[in-house]
């Protein structure tokens, strides 16, 4: 089976979480995706959704899926978001497509964190996958030396710009044995939006696509 596939069934599964009548949020990035294209064929039962991007939400609205600006939504039960790394304890890494700054805000605010991936996200420790984090552009130099106090690697996404208009640094060489208190140090860097640990607020429930099909894990 492709690793596409796999991501595929991951996010099919994921169908079984929407509440009918409700709105969904719905996350960014090639899983999401596949995610979108199956909430399409359920359209007509859920109120509609909130995307964590311009890209999610152009996405959405080629299927016929009705939008909702975050900021009128007062309940969301479930979010479904990819991740570019998820440990045992359902932390993760994100912010690999750079809409780490949305999908934060859309998570807090849903009830349900359910985090779609393939096998391969899977790790013992974060830290393989380079930590991406949203800065604002005059702070880019400041938070790069204070990235490296940390013992990181800071290297500029060439050529992006997030939905926000900020940069991204993402972060190499890290081995995040503690993410929630690594999370909250490089959030209290001056410069820096958010960054791609999801540890605080990790995932609630894991359906991992594997070889021998979609393995569903709960954050204990
Ligand atoms: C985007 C994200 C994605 O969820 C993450 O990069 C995983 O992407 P994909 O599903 O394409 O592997 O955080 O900002």
């Amino acid at each position: 089976m492709t690793q596409d596939e796999l991501k595929q069934q991951a996010a099919l599964r994921a169908l079984d979480y929407v509440v009918e009548g409700a709105i969904v949020g719905v996350g960014t990035g090639s899983t999401a995706n596949f995610f979108i294209d199956g909430l399409a064929t359920i359209k007509d039962r859920i109120a509609g959704a909130v995307a964590s991007s311009e890209v999610s939400a152009r996405r959405l609205a080629g299927h016929g899926i009705r939008l909702f600006d975050l900021n009128d939504v007062e309940e969301l039960p479930v979010y479904v978001d990819g991740a570019d790394e998820i440990d045992a304890s359902l932390a993760m890494i994100k912010g690999g497509g750079g809409a780490l700054t949305r999908e934060k805000i859309v998570a807090a605010v849903a009830t349900k964190f359910v985090c779609i991936c393939d096998a391969s996200k899977k790790v013992d420790v974060l830290g393989r996958f380079p930590l991406p984090v949203e800065v604002i552009p005059m702070a880019r130099a400041q938070v790069a030396r204070e990235l490296a106090s940390l013992g990181g690697k800071p290297v500029l996404r060439e050529g992006f710009v997030t939905d926000n208009g900020n940069l991204i640094l993402d972060v190499h060489g890290l081995q995040i044995h503690d993410p929630v208190k690594l999370e909250v140090n490089i959030d209290g860097i001056v410069g820096v939006v958010t960054n791609g640990l999801f540890a605080k607020r990790g995932a609630d429930v894991l359906l991992l696509a594997t070889a021998d099909g979609v393995v569903m894990l709960e954050r204990t």
